[in-house]
């Protein structure tokens, strides 16, 4: 099954959203695997972002994501990684659709309250830092055996 790597940004902690957020992907239909709240260090975020290096937000970017704690997360589902990015809303908030995380909560670019990856091969990459394989719990809804 599809897992993408999800973090509730410094903003989107210190704003009280990550029940929000955990909320939206889990009345979707996702299944949460792993998370942790947690400080980012420079060389995480450095590599984490390292895409980005060479451009003139880096810097900002960087000290944004380690400036407090983040809330990381993987999920899994069918098409989560590209559900996901919908579900996030366009990179900045000015362009992100109303119903959207960024639509609806956030205003600046450099604060956009989530960070979601964007394919197959950034979601392994971005989840091998992030996570163990053993933080890792896959396991089958038996709710619906009990009610
Ligand atoms: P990017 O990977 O392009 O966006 P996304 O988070 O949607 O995958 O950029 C990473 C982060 O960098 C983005 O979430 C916010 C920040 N950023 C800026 O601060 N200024 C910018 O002009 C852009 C494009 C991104
Ligand atoms: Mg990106």
């Amino acid at each position: 099954m599809e897992k993408t790597f999800l973090m509730v940004k410094p903003d989107g902690v210190q704003r009280n959203l990550i029940g929000e957020i955990v909320h939206r992907f889990e009345s979707k239909g996702f299944q949460l695997v792993g998370a942790k709240l947690m400080k980012v260090s420079q060389e995480l975020a450095e590599k984490h972002y390292g895409e980005h290096k060479d451009k003139p937000f880096f810097g900002e970017l960087v000290s944004f994501i380690t400036s407090g704690p983040v809330f990381a997360m993987v999920w899994q589902g069918e098409n989560v990684i590209a559900q996901a990015r919908q579900m996030m809303g366009a990179t900045n908030p000015a362009d992100a659709t109303p119903g959207s995380i960024r639509g609806d909560f956030a205003v600046q670019v450099s604060q956009n309250i989530i960070h979601g990856s964007d394919s197959p091969e950034s979601a392994e990459r971005e989840i091998a830092l992030f996570f163990d394989e053993s933080d890792l719990i896959s396991y089958e809804k038996i709710v619906n055996k009990w009610v």
